[in-house]
């Protein structure tokens, strides 16, 4: 595996040799955010040799580096997910990457459902823990002893100094941030009304289908990460509502104002 992220470290470092600080991931829906920012250079994961490339609908696939007012990052406009049938040590293959390619600072978004029956779709969630046993492990397998140790430290995977970045970034946004523990579970169904109920008896606030694998890799190799969920919909069984893609991508389009302000903020101070 180690292998295969040099190879393909190689591969972009043949497009482009922007020293970004910061990487972000963008989630469903949320992608827009790159394009609106001082892209410096593009490189399509399609052209990186053993990258996975993303099949599902509203996900680009390709890395964006430029700055965000002065920072500079690059964005991974679309991710890998579990369910498209890629290993999990695939499935965080990029965000390693984007850590090997200089990035110390990983904020992490997506799409979720909310589990915590305060929240409403349209809510920003700060994820400040997450619980990732109901998905394999991306360290399973041979450690990669030039990224981490075998039996890394998961108490602190989201950052509490980029926490605070957060809270106070809401705030001068005058944007409502709520706070919580994200669920990863594989999809690409959506839970059952039980399934949910688990997850709030686990002690979850949101659920989605991403992220906590990421974010554990980050932390393997030693990242700083943070992360905030856009709580696209209710989940399962909270309302009487059917769950569809549709809906997640809708609430993402009707809140990406506040999104990029948000992310812009977080980004210029963490
Ligand atoms: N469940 C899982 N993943 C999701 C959801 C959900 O309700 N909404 C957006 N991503």
């Amino acid at each position: 595996m180690y292998h295969k992220l040099k190879k393909c470290l190689e591969s972009v470092r043949k497009k482009t040799d922007f020293q970004p600080e910061t990487g972000l991931v963008l989630g469903s829906g949320l992608g827009d955010f790159a394009d609106g920012i001082d892209i410096r250079d593009v490189v399509e994961y399609s052209d990186i040799e053993g990258f996975p490339v993303s099949t599902v609908k509203g996900h680009k696939g390709r890395f964006v580096f430029g700055y965000v007012d002065s920072v500079p990052v690059v964005i991974m406009q679309g991710r890998v997910h579990y369910y498209e049938g890629y290993a999990m040590s695939d499935v965080v293959l990029p965000a390693r990457l984007m850590g090997m390619m200089g990035a110390k600072k990983l904020f992490l978004t997506n799409a979720a459902g909310g589990v915590n029956e305060n929240f409403r779709p349209g809510d920003f969630m700060m994820i400040t823990d997450q619980i990732a046993t109901a998905v394999p492990s991306p360290l399973i397998g041979p450690n990669i002893e030039e990224l981490g140790s075998r039996f890394p430290d998961m108490s602190e995977v989201y950052s509490l100094r980029l926490q605070e970045v957060i809270r106070r970034s809401a705030q001068e946004c005058g944007i409502r941030l709520q706070e919580g523990v994200y669920v990863q579970l594989t999809g690409p169904n959506y839970e059952t009304p039980a399934e949910i109920r688990m997850c709030r008896g686990w002690g979850g606030d949101a659920v989605g289908m991403s992220t906590a694998c990421e974010a554990m890799a980050a932390r393997h190799m030693g990242m700083e990460v943070c992360g905030i969920s856009c709580i696209t919909n209710l989940a399962a069984g909270i309302s009487s509502e059917k769950l569809d893609h549709k809906e997640v991508q809708e609430t993402a389009d009707r809140v990406s104002a506040d999104f990029k302000k948000l992310v812009t903020r977080v980004i210029m101070d963490m």
